[in-house]
C-alpha cells in the first residue's frame, strides 16, 4: 500500500485524481494538503470525504513545519504535487501569489521529500515525487509542430515562467541528490469540477445564463484539450511505470481554435436544453473582447514518448469529452452557484474552521 500525498487536491484536476484513484485503482492512501485558496473546494471531494482511505489536511505547501509533520506522521512515500496558482489572467495582475507557491511550495515539498526519504545516506529510491506541470513551460507554437520534452523552455506569463522554475527546481533535485522524481508536461485540461474562470467552464456558465461570452482577441489561438479523467491515468501510468528523473508530456490529441471550442459548447448547451427565450442560439452571446497581454497563440504536445515507452494514450475524444462535460455542468448547477457566490465557504469553515 502507498501512502499518498497529493497537494490541491481540493482544486479541479486534484480532485478528479483523488476520487479516480480511491475509485478505480488501488488500496493507496491518500492525504490531501489543500490550502483551499479560492479555487480549492472542500465539497469537489464531499462523497469521499469519509473513505477510511482519505485524510485531509487543510495547510499551505509553503509551511515546512506542517509538510515535514505530514511526510513523519503518514509515513509518505509518494508525492503527487498539484498545488499551485494557475490562472494565467491572475498571474498577470497578482504574480507574487503565483512567485510563492509554485516555486517557494514546490522547493519545500522537495525538501521535505529529500529529508524524509534519506535512509542509510541514500534516497530511498522506491519513493516517487511526481511534479505536475504544463505545456506552457515551453512557450508559444507557429502553425506546425508540437512540443517535445526536448523542447527548450521559454515560458512568456508570469504562471508559465512560475511552473518552469519549479519543474528545473525537481529535475535539479533528480540530478543533485537522486531525489526519485518525474515530470508531467499536459496540455489544458477539461471535465468537471473545474472553476468557472478558465475558458470552458467560464463560457458554460455564462452561456447558461444569458450572459456575453468573451473570446479573446481574434479567437483563434490554439489549445491541445486533454480530458481530465484521460490526465488522471496518465500520472498513475508515469507513477507506475515511468523512468526516475524522466519527464512526459501528455496530450489529448485535440488541437482547437479557441471559438471553435466556444461554438461546440453553444451548439451541445442548445440541443440540450433549447435555443435562448429571445429565439437566438447561444453563439448570438459570441462577444471579441481585447486580447490577454503576451496571449500564447497555439500549444500542440507531442506525445509520443508516453505512448510508446508507457502505454499511454488518450481515451475520451473531444466531442464525447464536452458532452459529457457540458452535461455535468448541467446537473451541477449549485455547485457553480456554490463556488461562484461564495456559499460553499460557509461550508468548509464549518468543516474545517476559518482560514
Ligand atoms: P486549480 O487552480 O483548480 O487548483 C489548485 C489547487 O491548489 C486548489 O485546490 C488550491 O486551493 C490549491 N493550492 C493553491 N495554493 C496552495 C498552497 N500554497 N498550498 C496548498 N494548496 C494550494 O488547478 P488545476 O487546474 O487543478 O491544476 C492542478 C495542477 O495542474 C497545477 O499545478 C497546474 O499548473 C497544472 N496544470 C493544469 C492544467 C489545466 O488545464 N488546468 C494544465 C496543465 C497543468
Ligand atoms: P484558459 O482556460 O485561461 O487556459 P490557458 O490560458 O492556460 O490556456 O484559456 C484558454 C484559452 O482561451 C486561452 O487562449 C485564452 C482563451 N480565453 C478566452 O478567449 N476567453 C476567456 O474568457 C478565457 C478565460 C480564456
Amino acid at each position: 500500500m502507498k501512502k499518498v500525498l497529493v497537494t490541491g487536491g481540493c482544486g479541479f484536476i486534484g480532485s478528479n485524481f483523488v476520487r479516480h484513484t480511491l475509485q478505480y485503482h488501488s488500496d493507496d492512501r491518500i492525504i490531501n494538503l489543500d490550502k483551499l485558496t479560492y479555487a480549492g473546494n472542500p465539497a469537489n471531494l464531499k462523497d469521499i470525504e469519509k473513505n477510511p482511505r482519505y485524510r485531509f489536511v487543510k495547510g499551505d505547501i509553503c509551511d515546512a513545519a506542517l509538510v515535514r509533520r505530514i511526510f513523519a506522521e503518514e509515513q509518505i512515500d509518494t508525492v503527487v504535487h498539484f498545488a499551485a496558482e494557475s490562472h494565467v489572467d491572475r498571474s498577470i495582475t497578482g504574480p507574487a501569489d503565483f512567485v510563492q507557491t509554485n516555486i517557494m511550495g514546490t522547493f519545500n515539498l522537495l525538501e521535505a521529500a529529500r529529508e524524509a526519504w534519506l535512509k542509510d545516506g541514500a534516497l530511498h529510491q522506491d519513493c516517487r515525487f511526481l511534479h505536475v506541470s504544463t505545456d506552457e513551460v515551453y512557450g508559444s507554437l507557429g502553425e506546425t509542430g508540437a512540443f517535445q520534452e526536448t523542447t527548450p523552455y521559454d515560458p512568456r506569463s508570469p504562471y508559465s515562467a512560475s511552473k518552469a522554475s519549479s519543474d528545473h527546481l525537481v529535475s535539479a533535485y533528480f540530478h543533485t541528490y537522486g531525489l526519485p522524481t518525474l515530470i508531467t508536461n499536459c496540455s489544458n485540461n477539461y471535465g468537471s469540477y473545474q472553476f468557472p474562470e478558465k475558458l470552458i467552464p467560464l463560457i458554460i456558465n455564462n452561456a447558461l445564463q444569458g450572459k456575453v461570452l468573451p473570446v479573446y482577441g481574434d479567437g483563434k489561438n490554439v489549445r491541445d484539450w486533454l480530458y481530465v479523467i484521460d490526465h488522471c491515468e496518465a500520472i498513475l501510468t508515469v507513477l507506475e511505470r515511468g523512468k526516475i528523473g524522466e519527464t512526459y508530456n501528455v496530450g489529448g490529441n485535440s488541437e482547437k481554435q479557441n471559438i471553435e471550442v466556444v461554438h461546440t459548447i453553444c451548439d451541445i448547451l442548445d440541443e440540450k436544453v433549447g435555443w435562448m427565450p429571445d429565439g437566438k442560439s447561444r453563439r448570438s452571446l459570441i462577444t471579441y473582447v481585447k486580447d490577454r497581454a503576451g496571449h500564447d497563440r497555439r500549444y500542440a504536445i507531442d506525445a509520443t514518448k508516453i505512448r510508446t515507452e508507457l502505454g499511454w494514450s488518450p481515451k475520451v475524444t473531444f466531442d464525447e469529452g464536452m458532452k459529457k462535460t457540458v452535461s455535468w455542468y448541467l446537473e451541477n448547477k449549485p455547485w457553480i452557484a456554490s463556488v461562484t457566490d461564495g456559499s460553499y465557504r460557509e461550508y468548509y469553515e464549518k468543516m474545517y474552521g476559518k482560514r
